[in-house]
């Protein structure tokens, strides 16, 4: 569904939910300057936050779910097997929409994530494979090899919990919150 950043958002809940999906399906992918980019944050070390910039890559509604790309040896994966929880954040600018979704996310790897490895544009390939894993220290900036590895791609799929939709288009600001548990129904909420 398209929306016209210039009308107001609407005023009922279930509209305002699909407005929110449709900010969540991925842009352009093969173009990096289209992507759209979120905010991961995963439970880190010791507990503390952890977040990074990633890719939203597709979302699926009717299981409230996102899925981003990553290479399985990168630390954000060894935190999510500590901790499955985490939550995503991005702003679109062209619908004036802050999304805030949590949820837990299952690593997706093997047989089962080779659908959208092959998919994947022969330049991005080697985004997964770097050698040091990525994180490690090196003793130069160029240290490191990038070998498109197959076994090292992996899908961060992310189940949500429940959404929390802020909507700065004028004339008012609207704010609502879902939650899987009362089957997405949403309510309004001050902003
Ligand atoms: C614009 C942008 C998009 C990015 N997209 C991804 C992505 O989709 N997946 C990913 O694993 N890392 C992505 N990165 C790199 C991460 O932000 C991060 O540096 C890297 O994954 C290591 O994170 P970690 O040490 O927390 O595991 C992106 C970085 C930028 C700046």
């Amino acid at each position: 569904m398209t929306h016209d950043m210039n009308a107001p958002h609407p005023a009922d809940l279930a509209q305002f939910s699909t407005i929110a999906w449709s900010a969540l399906v991925p842009q352009i992918v093969a173009d990096k300057r289209k992507a759209q980019v979120a905010t991961l944050s995963t439970v880190g070390q010791g507990g503390a936050p952890a977040a990074r910039s990633v890719v939203l890559r597709a979302s699926d509604r009717s299981r409230a779910s996102v899925d981003i790309f990553t290479d399985a040896a990168t630390p954000k994966c060894a935190e999510i097997t500590n901790d499955p929880r985490a939550a995503l954040t991005l702003w679109r600018e062209d619908l004036q929409l802050q999304l805030r979704l949590s949820g837990t996310i299952e690593i997706v790897e093997g047989l089962e994530a080779q659908a959208a490895w092959s998919a994947l544009p022969d330049l991005a390939l080697p985004n997964y494979g770097v050698t040091p894993p990525p994180g490690s220290d090196i003793p130069t900036a160029t240290s490191y090899a990038r070998q498109p590895d197959q076994a090292r791609f992996a899908i961060l799929r992310m189940t949500l919990f429940d959404m929390d939709v802020v909507s700065l288009a004028a004339p008012v600001h609207t704010r609502a919150y879902y939650e899987r548990r009362d089957g997405w129904r949403g309510v309004w909420r001050a902003p």
